[in-house]
């Protein structure tokens, strides 16, 4: 099987779309491996998997074995480690957690949210050979509200700036995440790398979206998240006629018993 490079990301730009989805255990890695370009570690990984609030609790230690395990089931996409907040505050710091990343985990890149305040820190670590994907839009970590950006002028102004900002630093993607689909657009057009939205329209040259909410697994499905299957709904029946089964004596069947 042919691993996905930098190279070919950057080659589907204005071709083929780029699919990319999270994945956060060896099951889901094997799994979206075989249809995704880009497998995404997130920090949504503190929502999803360990019931926090937000993501900004997750700690890099607790992500940094995820992330091993995802790249170790993942054969040719291309794996890339969302960075937790407060991990990248400065250049120095973002490239002493950054190296920590790759070392440990073999991933192929990491992503960063932030615009224009994130270019010295991108230019710093893409030098020392780090590859980045940006982050611009709404930002989980540090957004005040979790609304659609880009409805007025200075927040659109301010966005398109910031994508143009990082595009030109030295990242070889950028997530566009909530924003107005004239905005997407607007950066699709202007910046030569490829953008991948999630909740920014089909005019971004690839998606992503958390594996978890496609699935209907997590209990999260705002507007842009379409629900592909309700494994929640299969799972909790499952489990109920498993205990249903253990109570009446009726598990273990006989097909399930050593003779
Ligand atoms: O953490 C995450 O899942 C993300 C999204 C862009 C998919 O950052």
């Amino acid at each position: 099987m042919k691993k996905i490079t930098i190279k070919k990301i950057l080659s589907k730009k204005n071709k083929t779309p780029i699919v990319c989805l999270t994945a956060y255990s060896a099951i889901t890695a094997k799994i979206v491996d075989k249809y995704c370009d880009i497998i995404l570690v997130g920090d949504s990984l503190g929502m999803v998997l360990y019931g926090m609030k937000t993501t900004r609790k997750i700690k890099i230690e607790t992500m940094i074995p995820h992330a091993k395990t995802v790249k170790d089931f993942a054969r040719k996409s291309l794996v890339v480690f969302d960075m937790p907040y407060k991990t990248y505050t400065n250049k120095f710091i973002a490239y002493k957690n950054a190296k920590k990343v790759m070392k440990l985990t073999k991933c192929d890149a990491i992503k960063l949210e932030g615009g224009k305040e994130m270019v010295n820190t991108i230019k710093y670590l893409t030098k020392k050979g780090i590859p980045v994907i940006g982050h611009v839009g709404l930002l989980p970590q540090t957004s005040s509200n979790f609304k659609v950006k880009g409805k007025n002028f200075i927040e659109e102004k301010k966005i398109f700036e910031d994508a143009l900002a990082i595009s030109n630093s030295g990242v070889f993607a950028i997530i566009l995440e909530c924003v107005v689909e004239n905005l997407a657009k607007r950066i699709t057009k202007n910046v030569a790398i490829p953008t991948i939205g999630i909740g920014a329209s089909k005019y971004c040259d690839g998606q992503i979206l958390v594996t978890e909410d496609i699935l209907g697994l997590s209990g999260f499905h705002p507007k842009f998240v379409k629900q592909y299957a309700n494994l929640s709904k299969l799972a909790e029946k499952s489990i109920k006629n498993y205990a249903k089964d253990v109570k009446k004596r009726r598990f273990p069947f006989s097909e399930n018993v050593y003779k």
